[in-house]
């Protein structure tokens, strides 16, 4: 059994073993949030709302309404019982894609207000220019876009860190749950969850820091 396995080891190796967990599962959300939702957010900024970009269009609405209206918990749990309920797969990818897909939902309106952020003019002298909508999104809105976007952004990954620790609902150790199998050995609920707690601590601060970091950087290409 997985857990009794556990049981010879050191107790401080489960919050070693669940921070890995939570760690990849965390960096798999957020590729694939990032993915979903900058797609999404294009799609929805769109002008021309007419053919292929009607339907696309109506498939995000619906999304974003599903995804942000239903509880992460129960999306995970359709995730692993139904969708994946009849095939045998890695619970990382179970766990990572209905987060990823959670994330994403926010992660578009986030991108879509950042959009929204820049002024009219940059599309119209990118089409001036001879760029067509892609080439102007891509060349000149989104980068400009990304460094508005980016606290809010960071603000999302903090809560995907913290929101991954509903993992232990369909079977999988991450670090909260390697903190309650030490309270369940030992008795002891307090200090197995403040290292829990100080772990998340420091992992949020590492990020918080880098993304200060390169939110300067991408500041210093401005006049
Ligand atoms: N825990 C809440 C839920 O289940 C909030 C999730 C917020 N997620 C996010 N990525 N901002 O819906």
């Amino acid at each position: 059994d997985f857990y009794l396995n556990f049981i010879k080891d050191d107790r401080y190796l489960w919050l070693l073993d669940g921070l890995k967990t939570t760690l990849i599962i965390t960096v798999f959300a957020v590729i694939v949030g990032l993915i979903i939702g900058f797609l999404v957010a294009i799609i929805r900024s769109a002008h021309d709302k007419s053919g292929s970009f009607k339907i696309l269009n109506a498939i995000c609405r619906v999304y974003l309404t599903v995804i942000r209206g239903t509880p992460t918990m129960i999306q995970l749990l359709i995730m692993n019982f139904v969708i994946f309920g009849a095939v045998s797969i890695n619970k990382i990818i179970v766990g990572g894609l209905a987060f990823g897909i959670n994330s994403g939902a926010y992660v578009a309106e986030i991108v879509r207000s950042g959009i929204m952020s820049i002024d009219q003019g940059q599309t119209e002298a990118g089409r001036s220019l001879g760029l067509n909508f892609s080439q102007t999104m891509r060349l000149i809105i989104i980068p400009q876009a990304f460094k508005n976007v980016l606290p809010a952004l960071v603000n999302e990954f903090i809560v995907l860190i913290k929101e991954t620790s509903i993992i232990g609902y369909i079977g999988m150790m991450d670090l909260t749950k390697g903190a309650m199998l030490i309270q369940s050995r030992t008795y002891n609920a307090f200090w197995p969850l403040m290292a829990a707690a100080a772990i998340y601590l420091v992992i949020v601060g590492i990020l918080t820091w880098g993304m200060n970091k390169l939110e300067r950087r991408l500041r210093t290409s401005e006049r």
